[in-house]
């Protein structure tokens, strides 16, 4: 039997799409899954493209029957499961040959993957990929990490079954070990924030200006053809308009207030503390997601404080549209951030400008203005977002209803943890004079840190009085 182009093993939702995307571009794909009864589902549900599957369930038969140097994709449950299925590929590779890890894999775990596997002489290379089951299936935006040697053997294929935005394929080598994984994981915090500051938009035409769930979704099918044109602002749309046909009801109204989380959003905010960088719109997602798990407490509360009074929103529609442009920039600006730190730290070079250009097409986040992103950061060279030519004319003209919207979701009652931290974030980065000068101050009183004096030379000390409690 003619051998395979590339291997890929685990046929759940990703995988599957995924294997048929490769056939699809003309390349046979040798599969396998741990369950063997999916790979016979999967193959006999494959209609034309089955001609291009070579299935095994044994994996020494399903690794021999891939072309050398051979690549093979796993896309198995992230964790675990991904180094169980190294193992047992493992016996059956041979030098040269290489893994192409695809799931949502901690950037740390492939760091480690690769260390592991490139003394063997197996190449590793760690991609993400977004886009869920339509984009693993139609065009992804693939976000490669770590051997470039690996990266050229499979370039080709992933280019071809990636995105492709005005014909430029959504899928980049960016850097060496974790690379890949990091620039997903960011991408997905990011994704956490988009969405937060949505729902929050969402709450003040919903509770603040009493709009019903398809009065939102016309407002936001208009905003769809505007400036906040995105693949989340369309969904939302179709979301806030869908009925569900037991009931008559809007669907959105009966989906449980609970949203689920698998890690990638705490992962971004756990590498922005840890590299220190500013990343609050993430880390208030991720929160907003923690509360709202904690339903039945949230229920009881709100019985306690139910004589809290609250004020009507006062907000127009253009003022929100206005505050979710800049809220997005500024989540846009702390995930580039934390990018543009971890390369430092890591020694990755993260291309930042080829990262907005492939998160244009095939991922969750795409959107409009990611061009002009990709533009900031490779001609203009920016620090951050906040102060690239083109974001500073945006914020500009929007932080106004940003500054508006939070102080009337504050009034109302409506909680706008990622709008609130965005509009903070603007202010804190734009203040020449903070207030940190107080928190040294403190910090020397009780922990003699010491502090700068911003006329002359060293560290300094105060000469602080004892305290009532010292005393
Ligand atoms: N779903 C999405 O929209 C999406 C989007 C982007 C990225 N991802 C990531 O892509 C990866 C795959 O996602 P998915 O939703 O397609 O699948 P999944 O539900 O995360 O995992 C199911 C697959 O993992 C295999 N598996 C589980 N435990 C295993 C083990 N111990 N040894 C070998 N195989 C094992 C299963 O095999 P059996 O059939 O034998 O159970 C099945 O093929 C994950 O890392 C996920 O986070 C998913």
């Amino acid at each position: 039997m003619e051998k395979a182009d590339i291997g890929l093993y685990g046929l759940a939702v990703m995988g599957s799409n995924l294997a048929l995307n490769i056939a699809e571009k003309g390349y046979r794909v040798a599969v396998s899954n741990r369950t063997a009864s999916k790979i016979d589902e999967f193959v006999a549900g494959a209609g034309d493209l089955a001609g291009q599957l070579v299935p095994n369930a044994d994996l020494g038969a399903f690794v021999a029957s891939i072309k050398r140097p051979r690549s093979i994709i796993i896309m198995v449950k992230a964790g675990k499961p991904v180094d169980l299925t190294i193992q047992a590929l493992l016996p059956h590779l041979e030098k040269g040959d290489a893994i192409i890890e695809a799931g949502n894999a901690n950037y740390r775990d492939s760091v480690r993957r690769y260390d592991e596997l490139t003394p063997k002489g197996i190449g590793f290379l760690g991609i993400g990929v977004s886009g869920g089951e339509e984009g693993a299936r139609h065009g992804p935006s693939i976000m490669v990490g770590g051997s470039r040697e690996q990266w050229h053997n499979a370039e080709k294929v992933l280019t071809d079954i990636a995105a492709k935005y005005d014909g430029e394929p959504c899928c980049a080598y960016l850097g060496p070990g974790g690379a890949g994984h990091f620039v997903k994981t960011i991408h997905n915090g990011i994704e956490y924030a988009d969405m937060q500051m949505i729902a929050e938009i969402y709450g003040i035409m919903r509770d603040g200006m009493g709009m019903s769930p398809l009065a939102c979704a016309e407002v936001f099918k208009s905003w769809n053809a505007g400036p906040l044109s995105s693949y989340l602002i369309e969904i939302t749309g179709l979301v806030l308009e869908a009925v569900d046909e037991k009931t008559g009801k809007p669907l959105v109204e009966l989906i449980l207030d609970k949203a689920g989380q698998k890690g990638t959003g705490r992962w971004s905010a756990i590498a922005a503390q840890e590299l220190g960088v500013a990343a609050t719109t993430i880390e208030g997602a991720v929160a907003a997601r923690s509360l709202s798990a904690i339903k039945e407490q949230r229920v009881a509360a709100s019985a306690i404080y139910d004589s809290v009074p609250v004020e009507k929103c006062s907000a127009t529609l253009e003022q929100l549209e206005h505050a979710l442009l800049a809220g997005k920039i500024a989540a846009y600006a702390q995930g580039f951030a934390v990018l543009s730190k971890a390369s430092e730290e890591n020694g990755w070079d993260l291309p930042l400008g080829t990262i907005a250009r492939i998160w244009r097409a095939g991922c969750i986040i795409r959107s409009r203005f990611l061009d002009q992103m990709a533009s900031s950061y490779e001609k203009d060279d920016a620090v951050n977002l906040m102060v690239a030519p083109d974001f500073v004319r945006i914020m500009e003209a929007n932080n106004g209803a940003l500054r508006r919207v939070v102080a009337d979701g504050a009034l109302a009652g409506s909680p706008m943890p990622c709008l609130g931290a965005a509009l903070a974030y603007f202010d804190g980065y734009r203040q020449a004079q903070g207030t940190a000068n107080l928190i040294q101050g403190q910090r020397d009183f009780f922990g003699a840190h010491g502090f700068i004096l911003t006329d002359r030379e060293g560290e300094q000390h105060g000469d602080w009085p004892p305290t009532l409690e010292t005393d």
